[in-house]
């Protein structure tokens, strides 16, 4: 039932309990079953006395383990967090939870407050002052204002809510009151788990499994009131509304997993979420892109040529950079293999910028590069999802790709938030440089329905799986495609031969009669992707090269293309967005569902791929 329109995205863990046990011992518990998802620093407050206390660490889980020593096991209520920074780096400060001015709340959240920056100005106008970089701490004044007029918790987080913007799983508790922990959700995952005389409140499933299998999923804009002997669920208005509790069966594996029998099919479908996420706090309401914390205005009209720097999937992603700097910015742009880069003695201009996309910022050959760069005193930026990993602290500026953990071996969340912080980059260049005939504010436009856009493309999965079906056996598939669907091709053979083992030719579809062709022969099958409209005639001519050979070919194209389906063997349909990069971009979900399913028939090892690792911090 989870499973259905995807699973939303948890970035940070998030785990609460009340009830009679040593809540302390039951919130850490929690917090290492949410351990697999990744965190960078974790920390937990409890009642104590009349105070709250609050313990945090940056680091492993065990930093914060070690601090447990002397928490007394009468306490009764606490909650606790794991943090995957997105605001603010992974220090001990930074770590949740988070007090309001007058230490009467302690806060937790998962997600991002987008108007953080308006409401720090605004409270810091009042005599605010903060200790951490975070917007969870704005939002904790907020709430501690509110509470300060001398409402109940729930009715000032209420209250608070409606003055944030964004995504935010927040979890609540008070100095006063003694016996309550409040909750509210708008896009950002939280669960409750419904226990005997206590209760408890989770970012994901497996948190609460080993105390209950009772769990209500909270909605959108609602307030949860949790005690040891109910819970209370309120809408925005204060008005109550039933609950609805389901059962769960899975096992703990299974929920780690959100139901899915891979991280991988996970992080496929959380890419809407994904795309939601990364940007989130980056596009405003008069579709101007804004970015934190990347060049001035007078870099971006200095900067003369850009190098791409990055390896497999993020090299890939860097392609589709290439291509959009140059169309849409005319700014001259090389990408390079990191490897390749460091020992290739490069000519590099002073003004240029290097670019470094890395997921897990640790990769050894880019690192080496971007340090190669510092030292020719070149400016670097980072496009990175791992805050605080090498690259992302040693670029002079980072943006991160805000795609949340990654855990299958295999990129496939990461490609697309790479690719569109890519897209935001150029676009917030095209602004700045106010470069002619692009219009940032249309594109911005389509950017707000791309989740959308990419949930519908996630539906196409009963007919690729019985695609799989009929390819899963084949020894040789070509990935072809022209203009930005030849890089997506890239990804899409990287992608079945690192998790299906099957062999596959990839190059520009206009490449095949100089030599690969050769190896067409009955049995091989061609991918085309066919997503750019003025290039569809030159595609047909290819698929007709390779079925005269007896290959078969599936095209991955738009849902108004009426050429390409015409001469393929089968078709996959993603709905267009009218703009040629992200409908390329949205391509690669199909593809990546296709090799997904073609791995399983193949009985492969799907999130860890033979010979293998996630982060490759060795040449
Ligand atoms: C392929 C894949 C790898 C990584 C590459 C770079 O699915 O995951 O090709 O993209 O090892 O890793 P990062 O992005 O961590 O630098």
């Amino acid at each position: 039932m989870l499973r259905e329109g995807g699973y939303p995205l948890a970035v940070c863990g998030i785990a609460g309990y009340v009830g009679p046990r040593g809540s302390v011992e039951v919130v850490y518990d929690q917090l290492k079953r949410l351990e697999y998802r990744g965190y960078d620093s974790a920390g937990i407050a409890y009642l104590n006395g009349v105070d709250i206390k609050v313990l945090k660490r940056a680091g492993k889980l065990s930093n914060l383990g070690e601090l447990l020593g002397d928490v007394p096991n009468d306490t009764h209520l606490a909650i606790a967090h794991s943090r995957w920074a997105t605001h603010g780096a992974p220090t001990d400060l930074n770590a949740h939870p988070h007090f309001d001015r007058y230490e009467q709340v302690a806060i937790i959240h998962n997600g991002i407050i987008e108007n953080y920056l308006e409401l720090k100005e605004e409270l810091a106008r009042a005599g605010h002052s903060f200790h951490s970089e975070t917007d969870t701490e704005i939002a904790a004044h907020v709430i501690g204002a509110e509470y300060a007029q001398g409402v109940p918790l729930e009715e000032a987080v209420r209250r608070a809510v409606r003055r944030l913007r964004g995504a935010y799983a927040l979890v609540v508790i008070s100095r006063k009151e003694r016996e309550k922990i409040v909750a509210a959700r708008n896009a950002s995952p939280l669960v409750i788990g419904l226990g005997e005389g206590e209760n408890l409140l989770a970012s994901d499933i497996p948190a609460l499994l080993p105390y209950t299998r009772e769990v209500v999923i909270l909605e959108d804009d609602r307030i949860a009131v949790l005690t040891r002997e109910g819970l209370r669920i309120l809408d925005l208005d204060g008005k109550e509304e039933p609950i609805q509790p389901i059962h769960i069966e899975w096992d703990i594996a299974a929920a780690e997993k959100g139901g899915y029998e891979h991280f991988m099919l996970k992080e496929i479908n959380e890419q809407p979420e994904v795309i939601h996420q990364c940007l989130a706090g980056r596009i405003d309401e008069r579709n101007m892109i804004r970015f934190e914390q990347v060049f001035s205005e007078h870099v971006w009209n200095e900067v003369d040529r850009v190098n791409i720097i990055a390896c497999g999937t993020a090299y890939h992603a860097g392609l589709m950079g290439k291509a959009l700097f140059e169309k849409m910015l005319r700014l001259p742009t090389d990408v390079f293999h990191s490897s390749e880069f460091r020992y290739g003695d490069p000519v590099l201009s002073p003004k240029s910028l290097a670019i470094f996309i890395s997921q897990s910022g640790e990769t050894a050959d880019s690192l080496a590069a971007l340090r190669l760069c510092k030292d020719r005193r070149i400016r670097t930026l980072g496009i990175v999802n791992v805050i605080g990993s090498s690259i992302a602290r040693e670029c002079d500026r980072t943006i991160l790709t805000q795609a949340g953990p990654e855990i299958c071996v295999a990129s496939t969340k990461a490609y697309t938030a790479q690719v569109l912080v890519l897209t935001l980059l150029a676009l917030h260049i095209a602004q700045v440089k106010e470069m002619p005939g692009v219009r940032p504010a249309e594109y911005v436009k389509a950017l707000r329905g791309l989740h959308e856009h990419a949930a519908r493309a996630l539906e196409l999965e009963p007919s690729i799986i019985d695609l799989a079906e009929r390819l899963h056996r084949t020894p040789l598939i070509f990935f072809l495609g022209r203009g930005p669907d030849a890089h997506v091709a890239l990804e899409a053979a990287l992608k079945m031969k690192e998790i299906a083992y099957i062999a596959t030719q990839e190059s520009p579809a206009g490449e095949m009669k100089h030599g690969p062709l050769a190896l067409v022969t009955e049995g091989v099958v061609a991918v085309f992707g066919a997503t750019c409209a003025s290039l569809r005639d030159k595609l047909v001519s290819n698929m007709r090269e390779v079925q005269a050979r007896e290959g078969e070919v599936v095209v991955v194209t738009t849902d108004d293309d009426t050429i390409t389906p015409t001469s393929a063997d089968h078709t996959l349909r993603i709905p267009g967005t009218g703009f040629e990069f992200l409908d390329a971009l949205l391509s690669v979900i199909p593809l990546q569902l296709l090799a997904y399913h073609v791995a399983r028939l193949r009985g492969c090892e799907i999130d860890q791929p033979r010979n293998l690792a996630k982060s490759v911090t060795v040449e």
